[in-house]
């Protein structure tokens, strides 16, 4: 199985099934003298990690995170940083019973269409397992970005049709991850937890938007044609499971606006130019603008719903009806929040080296004082 590894510079490769042993990821291209902790990466995982609430799922998993390699006396030593998080709460029996019926929306049926075998314990690699690799790597990124006055966050903005309000950088860095819906609105928060709830007692499931915001981005990251940061932006959000659609700044809405209504103006103070406005989401041309970087990921609702559902048993070949009995988060939304954060930290880290902002070799050390 190939495309497990991500990025250019700063290129991760993750590993691990959601019932096997552990998961985990080797970075490969993070420069020396980064101080790193196994604290700092758990901060991260910790915010992913499943069973906080009951709108998540009831798997009972600490996510404690061991550094392996590439990191000496508190900081990077430029060699591959490897990180392990051993599983310990998997039940595969729920899995059994399904292992030759594909789940609906799930990965199964083009997992045995390509390999003709898979690990259907817990969707094995399919798994929203797999993105605590993600959130490993992530931190990691976003302790380099730090340095370099980059801040990553994300915050949930819909659940079904229940949309949140507009929120600023502070009641986002202060709201978010106050509740289990994993958003800055906090009125809106309580009326995505019943949207939640009300479709876990339908035996259903429910999707919504997350939007990752990216402040202190300088200007000039990214490249005009096929690296553009809005496309690897795009590719980066795309691959996590359950993502149906990706925007950058205005989006969607752009195709009903006049370029009147669209364009940020510049203007010029002291020297430094800027726009007004940021309907572009931080980016022209592939190239950063240094305004904030705005995406926002579209999410299905989560495929496995305890409801009993029309398949096809892949052994047989004889159509089936399949009750999924498993434990599974009612909605992926709040934890994808992390998961988005972590993806665009990594693309905005590697764009950064690339772009030689950020030195590959060695961490600038007058940052680090
Ligand atoms: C954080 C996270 C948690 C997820 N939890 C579940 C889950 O509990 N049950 C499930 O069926 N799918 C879950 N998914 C979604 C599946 O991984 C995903 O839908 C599946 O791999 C098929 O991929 P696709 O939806 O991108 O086509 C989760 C995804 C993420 C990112």
């Amino acid at each position: 199985m190939t495309g497990n590894t991500f990025g250019t510079a700063f290129r991760i490769t993750t590993f691990g099934e959601s019932h096997g042993p552990g998961l985990g990821v080797v970075i490969d291209g993070c420069p020396a003298g980064l101080p790193l902790t196994e604290a700092d990466v758990q901060a991260e995982l910790d915010k992913r990690k499943p069973g906080q609430s009951e709108v998540t799922t009831q798997r009972k998993e600490a996510d404690r995170v061991e550094i392996l390699s590439g990191v000496f006396e508190g900081r990077t030593t430029g060699t591959p940083i490897a990180m392990l998080v051993r599983n310990a709460d998997a039940k595969s029996s729920a899995y059994e019973q399904i292992k030759d019926t594909a789940r609906p929306g799930h990965a199964d049926f083009g997992y045995i269409a390509k390999y003709g075998r898979r690990d259907y314990r817990g969707g094995g690699r399919s798994s929203g397992r797999e993105t605590l690799s993600r959130v490993a790597a992530g931190a990691v990124a976003k302790k380099l970005l730090s340095l370099y006055g980059v801040e990553v966050m994300a915050h949930t903005t819909a659940i079904g049709f229940v949309r949140a309000g507009p929120a600023t950088v502070e009641e986002i860095k202060a709201n978010t991850y106050s509740n289990p819906v994993r958003c800055a609105d906090l009125a809106a928060a309580g009326a995505m937890l019943r949207e939640i709830e009300e479709a876990k007692r339908a035996s259903d499931s429910v999707g919504g938007i997350v939007e990752i915001i990216a402040t202190g981005v300088p200007a000039g990251i990214g490249s005009p044609v096929f690296d553009k940061l809005d496309a690897c932006l795009a590719y980066s959000l795309m691959g996590i499971g359950g993502v149906k659609a990706v925007e950058i700044g205005e989006g969607l809405a752009a195709a009903g606006m006049r370029g009147s209504e669209m364009n940020d103006e510049f203007y010029s103070e002291g020297g430094a130019v800027s726009t007004k406005t940021n309907r572009s989401g931080g980016i022209l041309g592939g190239i950063s603008t240094g305004m904030p970087v705005v995406c926002r990921a579209a999410i299905k609702p989560t495929p496995s719903i305890a409801r009993p559902q029309h398949t096809v048993n892949l052994e047989t070949g004889e159509e089936a009806v399949i009750e999924i009995t498993g434990r599974h988060d009612p909605s992926i939304v709040p934890r994808a929040v992390p998961v988005a954060e972590a993806m665009v930290a990594l693309v905005i880290v590697d764009h950064m080296i690339c772009g030689g902002i950020i030195n590959p070799v060695r961490v600038d050390v007058s940052r680090n004082r």
